[in-house]
């Protein structure tokens, strides 16, 4: 059965928001005093805002009420969107406009399950938002990732099952939603961290698109 829908994580995968997640969620522990170092980030990403929030309270063995979570979580938003602010094209990885074109070329959906609420934003500051079929809105997402609901929707949205479907993704807890949601999977990141993945290139530019179609 061929490919046809490729569903993209955003954060670390098109554009180096990745970086400004972990800058933001560092820059909060340090204010907590919670100890908060790259392996923790590997566990943290395509995990939603709250979910990242509690990890780090878990792990300081901090404890605070409802109120003072959602004012912490905000913080880390704020920071995270002066950080994102001045954004532009010219922060898009490279290859993803020649993907994008060979994709639609092909008549290949393109679809987005970003876990992030900001991503629309991001979206277009990175001026792509037109060139997705379908963007998943994580504020309607009840079980955010490694739950496979977010790429799901996105199938769904492009009336696919999920064996004609990709999911590109650079975290561990997303790539383990595509892998529930029983979809073909590429890692954009190192293999030993990305284990779960079909294949697994170091980034978007590597991507051998033509092996990724064979996965079918
Ligand atoms: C994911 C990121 O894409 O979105 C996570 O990998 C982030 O690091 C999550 O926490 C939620 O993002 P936001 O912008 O809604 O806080
Ligand atoms: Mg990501």
């Amino acid at each position: 059965m061929a490919i046809n829908a490729f569903i993209f994580d955003l954060d670390g995968v098109l554009t180096d928001t990745a970086e400004y997640h972990y800058l933001a969620w560092s820059a909060l522990a340090n204010e907590l005093a919670v100890p908060f170092d790259r392996d923790d980030n590997e566990q943290l990403k395509g995990v939603d805002r709250m979910g990242s929030l509690d990890y780090i309270l878990k792990k300081g063995n901090v404890n605070l009420t409802e109120q003072q979570k959602l004012t912490l979580a905000d913080k880390k938003n704020l920071h995270y969107q002066q950080l994102i602010n001045d954004m532009s094209p010219k922060d898009l990885f490279e290859g993803v406009t020649e993907l994008f074109a060979q994709l639609k070329q092909q008549n290949i959906n393109i679809g987005l399950a970003s876990a992030s609420k900001n991503a629309q934003m991001v979206l277009e500051r990175l001026g792509i938002a037109d060139q997705f079929d379908y963007v998943a809105d994580a504020a309607k997402v009840a079980q955010g990732k490694p739950h496979p609901e977010i790429f799901l929707t996105v199938a769904e949205a492009f009336f696919l099952p999920a064996d004609q479907c990709v999911g590109i993704e650079d975290s561990i807890a997303g790539l383990q939603s595509i892998v529930s949601a029983k979809m073909h999977s590429v890692g954009i990141g190192q293999p030993e961290v990305l284990y779960q993945a079909d294949v697994v290139y170091a980034d978007i530019k590597s991507f051998n698109l033509q092996q990724v179609l064979a996965l079918a």
